[in-house]
Parts: C-alpha cells; sequence; structure tokens
C-alpha cells in the first residue's frame, strides 16, 4: 500500500481548484513546504497545461499533482442551446447585454488533456467527476504516476480501488466547488467527509484522503484520528495569497460571517457549494431544467465573466465550503506552517 508520506511529508494536499484559484505560485508553494500542491487543469487546454506545469517546475522541484475532469466531449441539440439561452437572457439583459453568446467549444478534449498530463508527468495525477479505464490507469502507471481518485460515497471509492487507483480522495458533502459524484444522482449523495471516514476506513484497503470542511489544523487532526491517510484542503487555500480568484470574490468569502453556502446545479449543470447569491436565487426554479456539466458551464461563462469585468459579486460563481467563516488570508507558506505545527503537537 502506497504511504502518500513518502512522496510529501505533511499530509496536507492543497485541493485542485479550476477557475483561477490554483495558480502555479500556490502549488510551488504548497509543495515546497512539504504538502502535496495540486494544479486544477479541467478547463486548461493542454498547451496550458504544460505552460502553467512549467512555471511550477521552474518554483518548485518536489512533487506535485496535476488534476482532471473524467468527461465526454457533449454534442446538444440547436434546440436545447435555445432553451438554456432562454433561461439566462434575463441574468445577460441585467448586465446591459443583447443576446448571450454561444460558445463554439463546450469543454476541452479529455483525450489531449490525459496526453498532456502524461507528457508532463506529474508525480500525482487526480481524477474527478467520473472514473478512468484500464488502459489509461495503465498508461499513468507505466509513467511513474500516482492515480488519486475522488469518491463522494463508497461504490466510488471502491470502483477506484478495483480499478487500481493508489489513494481515494473521499470528498464530503460539505466541499467547495462541484461534487464529484459518478455513480447515482448528485443530489441524492450527501454523507459529510467524517460519515464518509467512518464508512471507508475499515472497508478500504487503499490510502484514504479527507476532503471537506477541513480548515484549521484541529480539522486535520479529526480527520486523520478517523482513519485519513491525508487532507485535501480547497476552502483554506482558497483565501490564500497566492491563490488567483477575483479580488471581489476573496474579499466576498473573507467578510462572510456566517455559513451562507448552499449547493446549486443552476450556475453549471452540475451541482456544486458556493456563496449564495443573486445569480443563484434568479436561477433557483429553473435549476432542474439546465443542461448537464459542461453546457451549462460553457454558457454561463459570459455571464460570470462580465460580471468579473464589473466587480459584480452578485453575479459571479463565489465556490467554497461550509467550512469558509473559519478561513483566513494570509500566505499559503504561513498556512502550511500554522497546520503542521499544530500536526506536531498533537500527532506526537
Ligand atoms: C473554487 C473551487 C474549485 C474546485 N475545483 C476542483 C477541481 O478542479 N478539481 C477537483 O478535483 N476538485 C476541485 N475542488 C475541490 C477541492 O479540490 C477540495 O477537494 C475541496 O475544496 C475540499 O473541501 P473544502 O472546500 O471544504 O476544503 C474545488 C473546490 C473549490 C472551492
Amino acid at each position: 500500500m502506497l504511504r502518500l508520506q513518502e512522496l510529501f511529508p505533511h499530509p496536507i494536499i492543497q485541493g485542485p481548484m479550476a477557475g483561477g484559484a490554483s495558480t502555479p505560485a500556490l502549488v510551488a508553494a504548497v509543495s515546497n513546504a512539504g504538502g502535496l500542491g495540486s494544479l486544477a487543469c479541467g478547463m486548461l487546454s493542454p498547451e496550458s497545461m504544460l505552460e502553467k506545469a512549467w512555471e511550477i517546475r521552474q518554483a518548485c522541484s518536489l512533487p506535485f499533482a496535476m488534476n482532471l475532469f473524467v468527461q465526454k466531449t457533449p454534442s446538444p441539440s440547436a434546440q436545447e442551446i435555445q432553451q438554456a439561452c432562454e433561461l439566462l437572457q434575463p441574468i445577460w439583459s441585467q448586465l446591459g447585454m443583447s443576446d448571450l453568446p454561444v460558445p463554439t467549444k463546450w469543454c476541452e478534449d479529455f483525450d489531449a488533456q490525459f496526453e498532456a498530463l502524461l507528457n508532463v508527468s506529474p508525480a500525482v495525477a487526480s481524477f474527478t467527476f467520473g472514473i478512468l479505464n484500464q488502459a489509461q490507469i495503465q498508461q499513468l502507471h507505466a509513467a511513474g504516476i500516482v492515480v488519486i481518485g475522488t469518491a463522494t460515497h463508497l461504490a466510488e471509492a471502491q470502483a477506484w480501488q478495483e480499478l487500481g487507483a493508489d489513494a481515494v480522495c473521499l470528498s464530503g458533502v460539505e466541499a467547495g466547488g462541484h461534487r464529484g459524484t459518478f455513480i447515482g444522482q448528485q443530489e441524492a449523495i450527501n454523507f459529510t467527509t467524517l460519515e464518509l471516514l467512518a464508512q471507508a476506513a475499515s472497508v478500504l484497503r487503499s490510502p484514504i484522503i479527507a476532503a471537506g470542511n477541513i480548515v484549521t489544523g484541529e480539522d486535520v487532526v479529526v480527520a486523520l484520528s478517523a482513519g485519513a491517510q491525508a487532507v485535501q484542503m480547497g476552502t483554506a487555500f482558497l483565501v490564500t495569497h497566492e491563490s488567483g480568484i477575483h479580488p471581489a470574490y476573496k474579499l466576498k468569502l473573507l467578510t462572510t460571517t456566517s455559513d451562507m453556502t448552499r449547493q446549486t446545479r443552476a450556475i453549471t449543470g452540475r451541482y456544486a457549494r458556493g456563496l449564495d447569491n443573486q445569480f443563484m436565487q434568479l436561477m433557483a426554479t429553473v435549476a432542474d431544467q439546465v443542461p448537464a456539466y459542461p453546457v451549462q458551464n460553457a454558457l454561463t461563462a459570459a455571464i460570470r465573466a462580465a460580471a468579473g469585468k464589473s466587480n459584480n459579486t452578485e453575479l459571479m460563481s463565489m465556490w467554497c465550503g461550509q467550512g469558509i467563516a473559519r478561513a483566513r488570508p494570509m500566505g499559503a507558506t504561513e498556512l502550511m506552517h500554522n497546520l503542521v505545527s499544530h500536526l506536531t503537537m498533537h500527532m506526537a
């Protein structure tokens, strides 16, 4: 069985965060501090994956991870697109625009991204939204890449284990960003991180990584004591200085005093947790009518970009986890230092 500690000394993984948060600077800072930084590549072109991996390697010679969404490129009908645009048009008009533009591309081609991943050959590759096939996992292992699969319930964790993944990341319902669910209905799978750990600890042979609502050193200790070999933290790193999110989004996250997050499928077509805002509220009644990810995600991209230009946080997507009120702004190195100091004191 893989011991993650042989790859990186401290049991802390900075979660991959698509949409700009996990910059090469953030990934390098976390790996340099003895954790595992992860570059989110789900929305990156193969060229951009190579470029960013190169930037990481300029700043860090230690292991880091790259993360992909396992997905097929969809081909929605013209009618589906028209219906989806009609649902979004009022919001687009609210921004003072005429017709919502239809993107020419719904997502990056997974096979091309996978090829780029093999080219870079990072120490670790993690996957979400789906599961690989035998040939793909063999290619990764042949390249010496450690594979982490994301699971939101036990059947998914077992599927990754059967496939031969080296570790499984159990993602609780409290986690920020998209649900990784690929077996069953996303809205029906609502296990918390600690519930997942309790279910999996005695059943899974693979090393377990716990994700969801782990923000402080105390949280890390609880997850490790419940059977995790490492933790994956997103929200805590989202507000670090190196995180590349829009400044208005970061400010909003940092001024939140209570738990104002919820899950919605309305913005991207896949359930995701973020700060409640007008975008979520306006779309609430039609959330079950929007096309599945990545079509809705591509269609709302123009709205989110326009909202970003005008610093309008009400029409952005502000993904974050339930632990947001406990996250503090600081450099990623300082956050790592704080977490490791706490661990050293409490896990001796
Ligand atoms: C803004 C944001 C974007 C995310 N993007 C990804 C992603 O691209 N791939 C992935 O596997 N997980 C993604 N996640 C999940 C994180 O990697 C991590 O597992 C999760 O944030 C842990 O829960 P926490 O937010 O409570 O710390 C994202 C999370 C956030 C907050």
